[in-house]
Order: structure tokens, then C-alpha cells, then sequence
């Protein structure tokens, strides 16, 4: 399975990692034998036609920072998205939920040279969640994207695809780890600024920040949750966002008095969407601390189930893509029997 890797930041480099220490289990137990034919970041393009050796990749990006100075045969299309042959695309640029760009128009091209796509990029769902959609669905390919909601945690495989038969008619969860981390910090009498210092040393941030204080990436997350689970057709303009940088500190202690937690809150049911920071119950199954995530999806026959899980983190997000290229393969041979 040829693939290329757009984006070497966390998240690429530990999805490189993952490759190395999982060989042998992806071929043994799923038959995928991956061949990383092209690593990309924001200054250079590491190239194999055969295959690349992901440790030299690895030590170029850790030595110099960037690919620029790769060492490897040279690409001379400078389209290299649309020219190389591959199964699989990898969209791993930062998130941008003003434009979704460099990410939309990497993940048009490859749909549009029939290659299957894995993103964890939220912007272009964010933004043109449906248009992808139909351009995959057009294009025959695969479009996934596990790794945006929730990072390592199955939050939309679980909600797809094991409440089959079944409608969920409402979620409320907390979506955003590096917020989550905060208040609990905050609730621990820590500032608002130092708390935050402290999240973006722990590499919990997005790049920008604000994306996450401001409530901008737990409400692209339910952008992304309330189409594809609900079958809706909405975009970032339509959620209710308030961030969490507004918050009177003498609100934590008045939570707890009555036994309740202020988080940052994501709903979507029939009538609101909204992302903003509430007192919810200590004993509600969504009040977690510092970086998880939790989601309670109700639906009509089978109640109320909650996932929680690390929404954050190179590694745990990287185990995401890997699900997400089984279930192409997989999907690849189902084709390839029929
Ligand atoms: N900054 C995001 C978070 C990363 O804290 O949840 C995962 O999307």
C-alpha cells in the first residue's frame, strides 16, 4: 500500500513511529504492507518511489527541523499530490478554520486523482464537510477522518458504526483536551494564564491557541459529529461558541459548592449546537479531568452511552490514521473480491 504523508508535525512524525514499531502486526494480522513512497512538510518533500527509509526521515526532521535537505532522489512534478502514484493521502497540515487551507485543497486533489484520504485536519471538514464527501463519493475513494474528534479515541467509529439500527437522537460531550486540561487546573486555584502556559508546554495546544480557548476546535469537532452522526448539513457558523478565556475564577469554587464542574461543553440535538463553558454534575459520566475527552450519545432504544478517552497527543492521534488505513485496505480488498 503506497502512501504519501503531508504534514511531518507531531502527529506525521509519530504516525512514522507507529509504522516502525508495527510492521509485522499490520501484515500478519491485516495483510497491509505500507510503503511510505513520500513525507512532506512545509519546506521540502522527502521522495522514494520504492519505499522511504523512515528512520533517515525521522533523523532529517529531528537534526534540521525540516525535509528540505533530505537526502534521496529528487521529484520532479510539481504535483506531486495529483502525479504520484499512491492508495493512500495523509493530510496532516495544522488546522485552519478561517480558509481550511493548504488542507481543502490537498484533500480535492487527491480525491480528484482517485487516491483514498485520511485527514485529522479539521478546517476542511469544518468548512466543506458535504462537498468532500460527494467528492469522494464521486471519486469512488475513501475519505476518513477518526483522528478529528477525540484524537486516539473512537468517538465517531463508535458512534457510526456501533449503534447500527439504532438513531442517536442527541450528544453532550467535551471536546477539546487542552480546555479541559485548563479548567481542571484552573478549578485548582491555578490562573487562567498559567494554566495555559502550562497546556502549551505539555504540547496540548493547537499551534494556535486560540483555536482551542476560544471554543473554535471543539465546535469544528461538532461540526464534523453533527454530519456525519446526525446526518446534518451544517458548518461553523451555525454552532453557539463561547470560549473559556471570559470566566470569572470565583465561578469554580461556586461549582463546587453545589457538587458541579465548570467545562467546556459541546451540544448538539434537534434544536441547539453550541459549544460554551457550563456547571455540569460531578456525577454526570462526562465530567472528566485534565485532557480527556468524553461523549454521551442518546438514542431511541438504547439510552445513554458515554466514551471517554485522550483527545489529544501524537501517538494516540496517530493510532487513529492506522485504524482509519485498515479500514481502507480492508475496504480495497472487499472491492477487489467483488
Ligand atoms: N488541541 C486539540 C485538543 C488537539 O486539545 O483537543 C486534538 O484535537
Amino acid at each position: 500500500m503506497r502512501i504519501i504523508v503531508c504534514g511531518m508535525g507531531v502527529v506525521g512524525q509519530s504516525f512514522l513511529k507507529l509504522l516502525l514499531t508495527s510492521s509485522s502486526s499490520l501484515y500478519k494480522d491485516y495483510g497491509i504492507k505500507p510503503r511510505v513512497i513520500a513525507c512532506v512538510d512545509s519546506k521540502g518533500i522527502a521522495f522514494s518511489p520504492t519505499g522511504l527509509d523512515l528512520e533517515k526521515v525521522l533523523a532529517t526532521k529531528e537534526k534540521y527541523g525540516s525535509l528540505e535537505s533530505f537526502d534521496g532522489p529528487k521529484l520532479t512534478s510539481d504535483n506531486y499530490i495529483e502525479d504520484l502514484d499512491a492508495e493512500a493521502f495523509l493530510e496532516l497540515t495544522p488546522t485552519n478554520l478561517s480558509t481550511a487551507e493548504p488542507g481543502l485543497s490537498h484533500i480535492i486533489s487527491a480525491l480528484r486523482s482517485k487516491k483514498n484520504v485520511i485527514t485529522v485536519n479539521k478546517g476542511p471538514l469544518a468548512l466543506s464537510f458535504s462537498s468532500l464527501i460527494e467528492l469522494s463519493d464521486y471519486n469512488n475513494v475513501m475519505l476518513r477522518f477518526s483522528g478529528t474528534v477525540g484524537g486516539g479515541t473512537p468517538v465517531l467509529d463508535f458512534a457510526k458504526h456501533c449503534l447500527k439500527g439504532d438513531k442517536i437522537t442527541s450528544f453532550t460531550g467535551i471536546l477539546n483536551g487542552t480546555t479541559n486540561y485548563i479548567l481542571t487546573r484552573m478549578a485548582d486555584g491555578l490562573p487562567f494564564n498559567e494554566a495555559l502556559k502550562d497546556a502549551k508546554e505539555k504540547g496540548y495546544a493547537e499551534a494556535n491557541p486560540s483555536l482551542d480557548i476560544d471554543g473554535d476546535d471543539a465546535a469544528a469537532k461538532l461540526v464534523i459529529m453533527a454530519n456525519w452522526i446526525m446526518g446534518y448539513k451544517v458548518t461553523l457558523a451555525d454552532v453557539e461558541k463561547v470560549g473559556i478565556s471570559n470566566i470569572d475564577p470565583n465561578e469554580f469554587a461556586k461549582a463546587s459548592e453545589q457538587g458541579k464542574s465548570v467545562k467546556l461543553i459541546a451540544k448538539c440535538d434537534k434544536s441547539e449546537l453550541f459549544v460554551k463553558p457550563l456547571p455540569i454534575s460531578k456525577d454526570d459520566p462526562i465530567c472528566v479531568n485534565g485532557t480527556l475527552n468524553a461523549v454521551t450519545f442518546r438514542s431511541e432504544h438504547s439510552g445513554e452511552q458515554t466514551i471517554i478517552g485522550k483527545g489529544a497527543g501524537g501517538m494516540e492521534t496517530a493510532s487513529s490514521i492506522l485504524r482509519d488505513l485498515i479500514e481502507i485496505k480492508q475496504n480495497m480488498t472487499n472491492y477487489e473480491l467483488n
